[in-house]
């Protein structure tokens, strides 16, 4: 029997992770001193002993806190009789930063990454940003490592809308998102050219296409401040586009993308599960659960 060891800021995911798995649903009890330190209890009522395999699941959205929790957590588990650990980070931490792009500057994908896997034994994580480290492992080297796409989750909810927009990714690494979804569902596609120079300048070039009277959806990985997303969006509506839905895997708070987005002309938003959103969510339970299995079994 897998025990599956959840957090308040992370329930309803987790709850739902659960269930798919038909395992035992616990929450991991996070008091806050007024200094900011953290004290981790494991459930009361625990057995003495834990299971021989944990399954922690916790996305790590604004993570620095999340991160030492799971570090007091890994080390409490253990003592209490766990023999195996994996983590299940629907979106994971840190992985933005593969190299110094200027002198003295922290590889923290690398850090970050080295120090998830002194802690956990298997990771199972969404879409990580991880564009130029083609395996996860080389980030997270623990002995499972298992890197999941949303793109079925996502072409399944384009299937049940019943509508034939054009798929558009806004630069060349959503490319391998909309390739898939475009494969799985029979939808057109065309991907765009982004410049970046500055964290809300942004620059986008679309290929020669018939836009006008065409419902859109534009594809990404991760949303944050929503200037990719609202400069592609207002490009494809100055062409004719009828309408522009966003869909992407990671829709990051505190970023100010809901708002950039309307302003830009974006009739939805949608994100899945891998961060809790205020809207119904695409739900990756179902992806996840297959990847726990497969650790499981192994
Ligand atoms: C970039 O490579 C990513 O795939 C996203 O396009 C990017 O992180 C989105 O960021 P923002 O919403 O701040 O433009």
């Amino acid at each position: 029997m897998i025990l599956l060891l959840g957090f308040e800021d992370y329930r309803e995911p987790g709850r739902r992770l659960a269930d798919e798995l038909g395992a035992d649903y616990r929450e991991v009890e996070v008091h806050r001193f007024p200094d900011g330190e953290h004290r981790i209890t494991l459930p009361i009522g625990l057995p003495a002993s834990l299971p021989e395999h944990v399954v922690v699941c916790r996305s790590l959205f604004e993570p620095n806190a999340k991160l030492i929790d799971l570090f007091l957590l890994s080390a409490t588990a253990r003592e209490l009789g766990a023999g195996r650990l994996t983590l299940v980070a629907p979106y994971l931490c840190y992985m933005r930063q593969d190299k110094a792009f200027h002198p003295g500057e922290a590889v923290s994908q690398r850090i970050i990454g080295r120090l998830l896997a002194e802690h956990f034994d298997a990771l199972i994580t969404v879409d990580p940003h991880m564009h130029r480290t083609p395996d996860l492992a080389d980030a997270v080297p623990v002995r499972h490592a298992i890197n999941l796409s949303a793109a079925e989750p996502m072409a399944a909810y384009l299937k049940s809308r019943q509508t034939r927009p054009l798929l558009v990714g806004p630069d060349e690494e959503s490319r391998q998102w909309v390739d898939s979804i475009a494969r799985l569902t029979g939808l057109d596609f065309i991907v765009a050219e982004k410049r970046r120079s500055g964290d809300r300048n942004i620059e986008i070039d679309l290929p020669d296409t018939a836009i006008a009277g065409r419902d859109t959806v534009l594809i990404d990985d991760i949303v944050s401040t929503g200037c990719t997303l609202a400069r592609t969006a207002e490009r494809l509506l100055a062409l004719g586009a009828s309408r522009v839905c966003c869909i992407a895997t990671h829709v990051l708070p505190g970023g100010g993308a809901e708002e950039e987005l309307k302003r830009a002309g974006v009739s939805e938003l949608l994100g899945t599960d891998a961060i809790p959103q205020a809207r119904r969510p695409i739900e990756l339970a179902g992806l996840l659960a297959g990847a726990v299995r497969e650790i499981d079994s192994a």
